[in-house]
């Protein structure tokens, strides 16, 4: 133990820490400053932790305390505060360079030393200070104009208030700033970690760790007697099925069997302290049965493999898609290319980690189970776990999350939390460390996929067939959903007259897929866009042209048969057409050693609103004429809260400080349906239209407008809509029907740059055109965009998941500050029909044409084609020698 003196955001303090204690603990528990962030196991790899120590930037996960006697600590909290925020956390609200929030605050202490040292960094000085900051929403570059803006307002070239805009200007179609990114910017949001439960216990989970093993036994009568430690549960202590998933419940909360996937959780030990909780946990003994592992689909349906789910065959799911006769117009067409594509193993990588906490409200038989975490589908979930621990009475509340894309579709940490609180009787906190965090959540779903697709002389699609095996790892999650998605959007934004097609969903003992930001399309799309490529090359046409005849027209239907009334597409593509002639002609200009320039177009008519889908959104006039919104609308970065926002202040005629939210609660609010899918604008947006059509019409009957009008006549304040999508979907034998409510469309064109001596690609620029019907918040979209091209560029160059290996942010390589490049996006507005003021989503959307668009890119400038995911280095010098 030593004594440390030191101030922190200008206070002093005398603390008292062992050796071992680092900042970001003594900010974090001991001072209750919980801006500063923790995403990577304290390795140095994230930077949310950055705070500024004597001017100087540090890594507080890294500083120990007793190194910083006298030192002076800056924290964003002492930076500025929601009330009177500092310039930089200003210039970052307004730039739109707040999603989710949790790399936020490490990003403004590095802005902040960056700064005082140079009041006017240019684009690489910035990006050499914020190196060592990760951000998975944004793409970055709005990042790096917070920081030239926050500059401009530092050296007093610009005020805040002449971007703060006009208080009377419209509400739709304009880039108000979000509701939250204020508190985000000051360290004042609460994330699940930062949620402080008085007496609560830590948790840890003992994980098996075998890819495929039955459980023999579990010994932990040492483990219960060592210091701290409060119990142990397993799965003898779950009272109801013990059993989650989304599509099916085939996931156990604790495993008492057979365990299909490495990292299985076996058992649960609570104490004082984290590390009694691990220490614990290590010492509780676990006799394991090896068994075989089924490393792909392959294995798992060869003849004689072992069912991973007893009853249920390892070819889990499949479904076919039939329009017209697919054969019949390849073996007749002018021309046909074949090929097998790969998508690989993906994590969503959210920077947060995957904690949540839970306890219990009341006694006996009548208490609540509470239960904090970063759920994106609340009301599902608290009825899932109701199920799984048979304790009927549930309340989920979700926090700020820092990030998903659609990885909080399942459950994970809070099934956990929830159990051991339930048991203990006592309250919980789980925060596991990220390498736990990537062992227990979903993963993009690989696709293998064999293509033909063929053309008529003149170079119009004949037709495609297109057979895929998913592979589903360990647990059903959303599998065959996944498949009818890819099924659902199979010929993009084309008009294929025939297509036939096959998706098989197959368990292996990998990790298991789920939601992952377009889960199926993106795959899918990867196949059919670079086959375009391969045929447009083979009838002798340029990509661009090839594509623009092929548009499918109103009238003409998609691969599920649906006709399509509306189809922005084609608007989209032709909006390109200069940006295209400009970067090919500069691509062909380009000539530097062994650097090669290359252009290449991808493009997705992405569909949103599955069939039967349903949101429910209530909304009250306010005494003070203001109106609330009561949703379980979850927004980790989208910006649904600016969208609702903004919808009901333009419905209502109101300031939008006048439009209170109350979101995310089961007790409060009522059930908007899953935040994933890009369907909140376009499902829950119009329930909150219908809601406020229904007051309007309540005040309209009584003849005035205001609560005490409505009160006076005895109606109610509060009106609750909701909707249901009407349309049944596929025909389960064809894969015929309607599959969708409504499609957001675009194209992307993808600049890039390859070294032909070491294969290396640099991304220059993309570009997309995007119509998602009405633009609510043009920053909103565009900064979707960003992101989504951003995580597009991960998948298509370096993003891969390896079991065993991934387990941190050096052993997961997503796109970084270094490997930014220019965007552009343009919006174009053509209204959708049943879109809340004709608006529809446009989340997913963003990456499914990236990846697609860099390959043909890389082709085009080094002659090189990658159909395996994703094109590394090593892949395209290989593709060079090969030639
Ligand atoms: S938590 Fe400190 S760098 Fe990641
Ligand atoms: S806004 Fe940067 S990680 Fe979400």
């Amino acid at each position: 133990m030593r004594s440390v003196n030191l101030k922190v955001n200008g206070i002093s303090h005398q603390f008292v820490v062992d050796e071992e204690r680092v900042l970001l603990d003594l900010l974090r528990e001991d001072l209750r400053l919980t801006g500063a962030k923790q995403s990577c196991d304290r390795k140095g790899q994230c930077g949310a932790c950055t705070v500024i120590v004597n001017g100087k930037t540090v890594r507080s996960c890294l500083t120990k305390v007793g190194t910083l006697e006298g030192a002076e600590i800056l924290t964003v909290e002492g930076l500025g505060t929601p009330d009177n925020p500092h310039l930089i956390q200003e210039a970052f609200v307004l730039a739109g360079a707040i999603q989710c929030g949790y790399c936020t605050p490490g990003l403004i202490m590095s802005t902040k030393a960056l700064l005082d040292g140079n009041p006017n960094p240019d684009r690489k000085e910035i990006k050499g200070a914020l190196k060592r900051n990760l951000c998975r929403c944004t793409g970055y570059q709005r990042i790096i104009e917070a920081v030239e803006l926050a500059g401009r307002f530092l050296r007093g070239e610009a005020k805040p208030g002449d971007l703060q805009g006009d208080a009377n200007a419209a509400q739709i179609g304009v880039s108000h700033t979000r509701p939250w990114s204020l508190l985000k910017a000051c360290g004042a949001a609460e994330f699940s970690a930062d949620i402080r439960v008085p007496g609560a216990l830590e948790l840890a989970v003992v994980r098996s760790p075998h890819h495929h093993a039955r459980l023999k036994g579990i010994d932990y009568q040492d483990a219960q007697k060592m210091p701290g430690v409060v119990g142990v549960m397993t799965a003898k202590d779950i009272k109801g099925t013990n059993s989650i998933g989304v599509a099916a419940q085939d996931q156990p909360l604790l495993c008492d069997d057979v365990l299909p996937a490495l990292g299985a959780a076996v058992a649960i030990v609570a104490a004082r302290t984290k590390k009694e909780a691990q220490a614990a946990a290590e010492a509780v003994r676990v006799e394991y049965e090896v068994l075989p592992r089924m490393k792909t689909p392959e294995e798992a349906v060869a003849e004689g493999a072992p069912e991973i789910h007893p009853g249920t065959p390892n070819l889990c799911h499949s479904r076919r898609q039939i329009k017209g006769d697919a054969d019949a117009a390849l073996d007749s067409s002018a021309a046909v290319v074949s090929g097998e594509f790969y998508s690989q193993l993906i994590h969503q990588a959210p920077l947060e980690p995957e904690a949540a906490v839970a306890y219990m409200e009341g006694e006996g038989e009548d208490a609540q189970l509470v239960v904090i975490g970063r759920s994106i589908w609340i009301h599902f979930h608290a009825q899932v776990l109701q199920n799984a621990l048979g304790w009927g009475n549930i309340r989920y509340q979700e926090a700020f999350t820092g990030g998903q894309f659609g990885i909080k579709v399942d459950i994970t940490s809070e099934g956990i939390a929830a159990a051991a609180a339930l048991h203990f009787h006592q309250p919980v906190r789980y925060i596991p460390s990220l390498k736990e965090s990537l062992l227990m959540t979903t993963k993009r779903h690989p696709f293998r996929m064999q293509v033909r697709l063929g053309a008529d002389a003149k170079g119009k699609l004949t037709g495609l067939a297109m057979d895929f095996t998913v592979e589903n790892g360990a647990y059903m999650s959303i599998g065959p959903e996944v498949i009818n998605r890819a099924l659902g959007m199979l010929s993009g934004g084309y008009n294929i007259p025939n297509v036939q097609a096959e998706g098989k969903l197959v368990y292996t003992n990998n990790a298991w897929g789920g939601a992952a930001r377009g889960a199926g399309p993106p795959q899918a799309n990867f196949a059919l866009e670079s086959a375009m490529d391969l045929l447009a090359a083979k009838v002798g046409m340029d990509p661009y042209e090839f594509r623009r005849i092929n548009v499918l027209q109103p009238g003409q239907s998609v691969s599920s048969g649906y006709v399509a009334e509306e189809w922005a597409f084609n608007a989209c593509l032709e909006r390109l057409k200069p940006e295209y002639e400009r970067a090919v002609q500069d691509a062909r200009n380009f000539k530097s050693g062994s650097l090669r320039r290359g252009v290449g177009l991808a493009g997705s008519s992405f569909g949103i609103g599955d069939p039967g889908d349903t949101s429910h959104v209530a909304v009250e006039l306010d005494p003070d004429g203001g109106l609330t919104v009561y949703c379980s609308v979850a927004d980790p970065g989208e910006g649904n809260d600016a969208m609702l926002v903004q919808i009901a202040a333009h419905l209502m005629d109101l300031p939008r400080n006048k439009i209170r939210l109350v979101t995310r609660d089961t007790e409060k609010t009522p059930d908007s349906g899953v935040s994933a899918g890009s369907r909140q604008t376009y499902m829950s947006g119009r329930s909150m239209a219908m809601a406020i059509e229904a007051l309007k019409s309540a005040l309209k009957e009584v003849g005035g407008d205001t609560h005490a009008d409505l009160v006076k006549a005895g109606k109610p304040t509060r009106y609750l809509a909701g909707h249901t999508l009407p349309h049944t979907g596929m025909d389960p034998e064809t894969g015929q029907g309607q599959v969708w409510g409504s499609f957001c469309h675009g194209v992307q064109m993808a600049e890039v740059e390859v070294d032909m001596e070491t294969g290396e690609v640099r991304i220059l620029k993309m570009t997309a055109v995007v119509d998602p019907g009405t633009v609510i918040n043009p920053v909103a979209v565009a900064s979707q965009l960003e992101g989504g091209m951003d995580m597009g560029a991960g998948m298509a160059l370096r993003e891969e998941y390896v079991h065993g290996e991934t387990v941190d942010w050096a052993t997961y390589k997503f796109p970084t500050m270094n490997t930014t490049f220019d965007m552009e996006t343009i919006l174009l507005e053509s209204p959708r029909k049943d879109g809340p003021l004709g608006a529809t989503g446009v989340g997913e959307f963003t990456l499914v044409p990236t990846h697609p668009a860099i390959i043909n890119a890389i082709d085009n400038a080094a002659g090189v084609r990658i159909c395996e995911l994703p094109a590394t280095p090593a892949k395209i010098l290989a593709g060079l020698k090969a030639d």
